[in-house]
Order: structure tokens, then sequence, then C-alpha cells
């Protein structure tokens, strides 16, 4: 056997898609990235969605909505991506790291009350693995505290928290279709809110600050041919980035939208049958509470002290693994800004990441769940 950690589901939607793109032979920013936008927008129900090519991209430009004056402070949960930080850092902020609780590896909001001061402008939840922050009780504080939410769901497309899609709750959603993700585009992302005049001008900042995209003002050109040679104007007024989606993303991931729920219900069909597999394990047990039903969980993760024994023998079964993450305080661009965060800095060592893709076969999934028998055991 030779189980990948993570592979994108595609298929034949994808490739009708693609050919669309390809006969129409515009594959830059175009009709097929709005399509997508307004899809989206319809999915997650949001009054306004903008595709960049990450959610890198998006949680840079989420913060640069608002303009906070150089120095302000960011809160970020100390287990995080390095995007969710960067993003901060691009904004000349700096980021305040937040403790995650021992049990769900999630922002733990007393800590950020411990973390806040008056120069805490933003908080970017991150629903890890998609295991989802109680964003009720956290809207209440920010509002307290007169924070802006930035919810980070690079975890978690089509997720739910209470009944309201993840990435709703907060005044910014940003969402993350590289290719492990829940559905993936290649690499792409997806900014989206209820507050059009925040996000409208996000639009020329991922377009080297270009008011008018290249398509709009081709489409123009054709229609008002003869009377109307100002066609190719356009302005730049702020400093952008090339931070656009493009049409061949946008096809794949018009198809990847379309089979999401069901994608997201296999994932929840593969956990399920990994915990009743762990079930009654003496060294092994799941990385956080999965309530099947609830979110859109990314992945399977475990928690082992023998963490590395654990990885070489599932290693040596062709089974591959991962860790979802390091604390960043512990990484060298991080250590200027490292906070104390004991939960973080010690739970990390025992977290494992499984195979757990859609794609996965049951025979996968209990081979996967023998090896951590057989280690058990030993
Ligand atoms: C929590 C989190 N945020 C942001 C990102 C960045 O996503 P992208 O690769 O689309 O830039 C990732 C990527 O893994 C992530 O895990």
């Amino acid at each position: 056997m030779n189980i990948r950690l993570f592979k994108p589901s595609l298929g034949q939607e994808e490739l009708d898609n693609l050919k669309e793109v390809f006969d129409r032979a515009w594959l830059g920013n175009g009709p097929t990235v709005v399509k997508f936008e307004e899809e989206w927008s319809r999915y997650i129900g949001a009054r306004i969605s903008i595709g960049v090519n990450s959610a890198t991209a998006a949680l840079h430009l989420a913060l640069t909505a608002y303009h906070f004056p150089a120095g302000k402070k960011v809160l970020v949960p100390a287990i995080t991506f390095a995007s969710t930080a960067t993003a901060v850092l691009y904004n000349n902020l700096i980021p305040v790291f937040v403790d995650v609780e021992v049990d769900t590896v999630s922002m733990d909001l007393e800590d950020l009350r411990r973390k806040y001061d008056k120069d805490c402008v933003a908080v970017i939840p991150v629903h890890n693995g998609g295991y989802p922050v109680p964003m009720d009780k956290l809207m209440v504080i920010a509002k307290e505290l007169g924070l802006k939410v930035i919810e980070d769901c690079a975890h978690c497309a089509g997720g739910e928290y209470k009944g309201k899609k993840l990435g709703m709750w907060g005044d910014i959603g940003c969402f993350s279709f590289e290719e492990k993700k829940c559905m993936t585009t290649g690499d792409g992302g997806m900014i989206c809110s209820n507050d059009l005049e925040l996000l409208e001008p996000l639009r020329a900042y991922r377009w080297v600050g270009i008011d008018k995209d290249t398509w709009r003002r081709a489409e123009n050109a054709n229609q008002h041919a003869e009377n109307e040679a100002m066609h190719w104007h356009y302005e730049i007024s702020v400093l952008g980035y090339k931070y656009n989606m493009n049409d061949v993303a946008a096809a794949i991931g018009l198809a990847q939208l379309h089979k999401l729920d069901s994608m997201n219900a296999r994932r929840e069909a593969i956990i399920r049958r990994y915990l009743d597999g762990i079930k009654g394990m003496k060294n092994i047990v799941q990385i956080f509470p999965y309530e099947t039903g609830n979110g859109a969980y990314w992945f399977f993760g475990v928690r082992c002290k023998d963490r590395d024994k654990l990885i070489l023998h599932l290693k040596n079964k062709g089974i591959a693994t991962g860790v979802h993450f390091y604390p960043l305080s512990m990484q060298p661009l991080f250590k200027p800004y490292a906070h104390e965060c004991p939960v973080a800095d010690s739970i990390w060592e025992t977290f494992i990441t499984l195979p757990s893709h859609v794609d996965l076969t049951h025979e996968e999934v209990d081979y996967v769940i023998e090896a951590l028998k057989e280690f058990d055991n030993q």
C-alpha cells in the first residue's frame, strides 16, 4: 500500500468546465471568475466575494481593507499555518499569539482577553482542521473590545457553526482552495463579506491597484467599437498586488463547489470510521473532539506521546502522515513576537495528521486503523 496524506478529488466536471474556458481562450481573470464569485456568494450567503490566488492573499487583503495604522496589533492563534500571521506582518502590524485550548486546539478566548491590550485592532480566529472556534462567544468579546474579526476558513469550506456558515460570523471570511483543502482550484482563495463598501475596493488591490478588470475593458471595447477609443483607460490610485484569481482556477472551482457538500460528507464518513477504529486505544486519541454533523473537517488527526515513533511505524507501512502545525512562535521569523503559549508549546508534539482525503477507500482507512492498532498494542 502507498497511501497519500492529501489528494484532490477531480473528475469529468472539472474537465468539462476547463474545456469551456479553453474554447473561450480567455484564461486570465475573466467571466468564469465572476461566475465563481457569484456562486460562492450564493452558497455561503455573502453579499460580496472576491476571488484571489490564495488564502494568503485573502488574509493579506482582508487586513488591508481596514488600513490600520502601522504598529497596531492583531490577535492570532499560536497554532496555525504561517499565512495567518504573515498577513499581519505584510500590513506592518504586529501579531500577538494567543494560546490554544488543550482539548480543542482552538483559540483560547480567556487567553485572548489576557493578551489583549489597547493597541489590538483585530483578531483572526482559525477554524483549525475544521474545528469551529465558538464564534458566538468570540463575536461578543470582539464587540466588547472593539476588534474586527477576520475568519481564517482555510480548513473549513462549507462548514457551519450553530447553523451559520463559517466565514459569515465575522466581518470578513477568507477561504483557501489550495490543492489539499476541502475543495480546490489548484491554488486559490476567496474573500467574502456582507459589507460591500469594505470589500469593493479590494478588487483593485488584487489587480495591482488597477480600478478596472482587463476583461471588462476588452468587453467594453467590443461593445462600443465605433465611438469609444478610450476603452483601455484605467486608473491606479492604490498600491495593489498581483493576487487575482484566473478563469482556469475558477473553472475548476465551480465544479468543486458543486461537489463540496458531498465531499465534506465523504470526509466526515471517513472520520467516523477512524473514530470507531481508534476507540479504546491506550496511546492514541483523536486530536480534537470531532462533532460530526456540524463542521467541515479538513483532516483526521490523532495525538500520541510517541509521535515520532508512530510516524515511522506508519511510514514503514506506506502511510503518509503530517503535523498540523508547529506553534508559529517557535519559528525564527516569529520569535520576536513570541508570547507565553504553554499549551500550544506542549501539545503540538503529540499531533499526527492521518490520510483523510475524499478518494480514500474504506479498505485504505481500515488498513491505517490496523497499523494504528498494531502500534498501540506493542
Ligand atoms: C490556517 C491556514 N490559513 C491560511 C492558509 C493559506 O492558504 P493558501 O495556501 O491558499 O495561501 C493555510 C494553508 O494551508 C492554512 O492552513
